[in-house]
C-alpha cells in the first residue's frame, strides 16, 4: 500500500468507523429512560405517583346507632312503655291511654320518632309540642321522678353506657319544665 492510498482509506473508514459508534448509542447526547407507556396525555403530572388508596373512615356513631337504631329504639319503647303501665305511681297518667289501643300505638310511635329526632336517628319527630302533649294531664313531680326512674332501669337493663345514659337524661331534663304541672 503506498502512502498516498493509506491516507485515501484511513479519510474513509474513520468517518465510517464514528458513524457506527453514534448509531449503537454508545456515545452522543444521553436519553432520558424511557418509562412505561400509561393512559393520559403524557404530560410532567403523570411523573407524580398515585396516592395510596385510602378509604374513608367510618362515620362515627350516632347515639341512635348505639341504643341499636331502629329495632334498638322500638325494643327499648317497648319495654319501658310496659313498665309505665305497671307502675302504680303512674296509674292516674296511664291508666286511660293504656286501654286505648290506637292511642296507645300512637303514643308508642311518637314516643320512638322522638327518640330517634333526639339521638341522631335522622327522624323528624311529627308530634306534639311537649307543654302542649302534657297539657292538663298535671304531671307532679314525683310522677316525673318515677317516669325517669323506670327510663332509667330499661337503660341499665339494656347496657347502655354510662356515658349514654347521662346524654339522655340531660335531654329529657331540658323537656321536665314543659312536662310537669302544665
Ligand atoms: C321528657 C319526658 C317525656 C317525654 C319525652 C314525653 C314524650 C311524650 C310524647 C312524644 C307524647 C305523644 C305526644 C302526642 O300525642 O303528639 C307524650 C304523651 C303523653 N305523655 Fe309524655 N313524655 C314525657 C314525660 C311524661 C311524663 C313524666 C308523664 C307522666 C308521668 C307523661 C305522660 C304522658 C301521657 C299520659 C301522654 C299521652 C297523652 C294523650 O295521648 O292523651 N309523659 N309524651
Amino acid at each position: 500500500m503506498t502512502i498516498g492510498s493509506f491516507v485515501g482509506y484511513r479519510a474513509r473508514w474513520v468517518p465510517a468507523m464514528l458513524c457506527l459508534v453514534w448509531a449503537t448509542g454508545t456515545c452522543g447526547p444521553k436519553e432520558p429512560a424511557l418509562r412505561p407507556l400509561t393512559q393520559g396525555d403524557g404530560g410532567a403530572s403523570e411523573n407524580v405517583p398515585p396516592p395510596p388508596e385510602s378509604t374513608p373512615p367510618p362515620a362515627p356513631k350516632t347515639l341512635y346507632d348505639r341504643l341499636g337504631g331502629k329495632d334498638g329504639v322500638a325494643q327499648l319503647v317497648e319495654t319501658f312503655v310496659q313498665k309505665l303501665y305497671a307502675d302504680k305511681r303512674l296509674n292516674r297518667v296511664f291508666a286511660k291511654l293504656k286501654k286505648d289501643t290506637a292511642r296507645e300505638t300512637k303514643f308508642r310511635e311518637l314516643l320512638a320518632e322522638q327518640l330517634c329526632a333526639e339521638t341522631g336517628g335522622g327522624c323528624t319527630y311529627s308530634g306534639k309540642e311537649m307543654k302542649i302533649a302534657h297539657k292538663g294531664l298535671r304531671i307532679t313531680n314525683a310522677e316525673w321522678h318515677a317516669f325517669i326512674e323506670k327510663f332509667t332501669e330499661v337503660l341499665v337493663e339494656r347496657k347502655v353506657e354510662e356515658d349514654d345514659q347521662s346524654e339522655i337524661f340531660s335531654m329529657l331534663g331540658k323537656m321536665q319544665k314543659d312536662v310537669v304541672l302544665k
